[in-house]
């Protein structure tokens, strides 16, 4: 099978925003309590963060991170998690049924981000807090001392402000299982109260306004639209979600999915524009998408029981997955005109791409095909045309075997490839107006569709060197089934 993908450097899309590498920790589960603060771990830091995580975590070069929900948003009052621990309650926490136990809050988790090197990016809770409830949040992260939340701040030991620069209003608003859930014109009335009041308390802050959480939500579009006119310019960002799987056993399909992303993304970046064109603006909402993954197989496990750090949604990994999650990341590269923000949800255990048992840790699948192109994350994405075989997917419609992302950075152009095919080599060539030099450097991920990695094979899939380019002026190579590969070229 062949197949040519032709470059142009005067076709560029967009400048691929950093922050599109973004990551999303929630109070669910094992993702902060045993996952990465576990003061009672060998791993543990005097802080009690876990190093070995934190060290996983800092290869995925991730930029920003989403905090504390999800779903565990809608209910949290940021109150409980700051101050003497030894004074901060033990609640129910409804969204997953569990405790919250509160030992790590705010204060942790930005010194969490500055360890590692992250934004911190907030979601408040417009479920069962109130906006003013949020702008208080803001008033404690950003504001200099001198006033109650920030001096509350300072006596927690910041004096400084943390400058948390994006803001979420609230999360999943559209959905009934959320914690105040109401329908979108009463969202957006809340929505823009909290967005006026925060934005009046630190005019640096961005904020993200809850669109869809899926585009197969009955509301899907009609919500993002309603709730994009009630903020007018208060939304610097909308929101998207989606969750994917395998969930019939087809991988001829499943490869298929990234219409159906590519798709998804059209669609809110179509509706931000109407509501933009009908305002007369001349801004307009980027998108964010701040929650995405697969996630399939670890779902209705009946929540935790009221107990604290239930082992919930430990989705495990295989190759397959793994292509998946570099086609989400190659169709925002591909949507860098509007795509400025995307979180990989979750972080650790709970479709994590990093998983902990005690003091033991493994690295999923996903996590190589995230890193694979999270350390190629600079330049600007160019336009390709793809000439080559398609199959039509029962589900999703006409793709070509080959999916990709190409990005240009000066001198250097970074190329991601997906083979689709599940049985057949494709002979790629690579095209481009300018001389392609040299291989800078390639990696491939490639083994049996199914595999995955575990406590005792953690190395069963991982990226490894790839040779097989032949680079003259263009370049050439042979990518093997159900194959990523990721390679950075020099140009002259
Ligand atoms: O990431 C897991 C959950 O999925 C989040 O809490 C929620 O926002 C979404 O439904």
């Amino acid at each position: 099978m062949e197949t040519k993908l032709v470059l142009h450097s005067q076709f560029p899309i967009g400048e691929v925003s950093p922050l599109i590498f973004g990551g999303f920790l929630e109070h669910l589960g094992r993702s902060i309590y045993t996952g990465v603060y576990d003061p009672d771990s060998a791993h543990a830091d005097g802080e009690g963060m876990r190093q070995d995580v934190i060290e996983a975590l800092r290869e995925l070069e991730m930029t920003i991170v989403r905090y504390p929900g999800g779903n565990f948003a809608s209910g949290y009052h940021w109150r409980d998690g700051v101050g003497p621990r030894e004074s901060r309650p033990t609640v129910r926490e409804l969204a997953w049924q569990s405790l919250e136990p509160n030992t790590f809050g705010t204060d942790e988790f930005v010194n969490l981000c500055r360890k590692v090197g992250w934004q911190p990016m907030i979601a408040v809770n417009l479920g069962t807090g109130s906006p003013e409830e949020a702008r208080d949040w803001v008033e404690y992260c950003n504001s200099p001392i001198g006033t109650r939340y920030a001096d509350e701040r300072a006596a927690n030991g910041s004096a400084d402000p943390f400058d948390v620069p994006i803001w979420c209003l609230g999360n999943e608003m559209d959905g009934p299982w959320q914690l105040g859930h109401v329908p979108a014109d009463q969202y957006g009335i809340r929505a823009q109260q909290a967005a006026k009041m925060m934005k009046d308390c630190d005019r640096s802050i961005a904020t993200v306004a809850c669109g869809s959480s899926g585009s197969q939500m009955p509301t899907f579009l009609e919500w993002d639209r309603q709730v994009l006119e009630h903020l007018g310019d208060l939304a610097d960002y909308v929101s998207l979600h989606r969750y994917v799987g395998n969930r019939d056993g087809n991988s001829v399909d499943y490869l298929a999915i990234s219409n159906s992303i590519d798709r998804q993304i059209e669609a809110v970046d179509a509706c931000t524009r109407l509501v933009a064109e009908q305002r007369r603006a001349s801004s307009r909402a980027w998108l964010c998408f701040d929650e995405w993954n697969v996630w399939y197989r670890a779902r209705g496990q009946g929540g935790g029981r009221g107990t604290i750090a239930p082992p919930l949604l430990e989705e495990r990994y295989n190759l397959e997955d793994a292509l998946v999650v570099a086609m989400f990341l190659m169709s925002f590269i591909r949507h860098a005109d509007c795509v400025k923000i995307a979180n990989l949800a979750q972080l650790v255990n709970v479709i994590g791409p990093v998983m902990t048992r005690g003091d033991e840790l493994f690295k999923q699948t996903i996590f190589h095909a995230f890193r694979m192109i999270s350390s190629r994350k600079t330049g600007v994405s160019l336009r390709g045309a793809v000439v080559g075989p398609r199959y039509t997917s029962e589900r999703y419609g006409e793709v070509a075997y080959l999916d990709h992302a190409a990005m240009l950075d000066g001198d250097r152009l970074h190329v991601f490839a997906v083979n689709r095919s599940l049985d057949e080599d494709l002979r790629l060539s690579v095209e481009l107006d300018r001389s392609i030099a040299k291989v800078v450097d390639a990696e491939i991920l490639h083994a049996e569709l199914q595999a995955e990695n575990d406590f005792d094979a953690p190395d069963r899939v991982s990226s490894a060197p790839f040779d097989g380019w032949l680079v003259q002026g263009s370049a050439e190579a042979v990518l093997p089934p159900h194959s990523f590969t990721a390679t950075t070229f020099a140009l002259r």
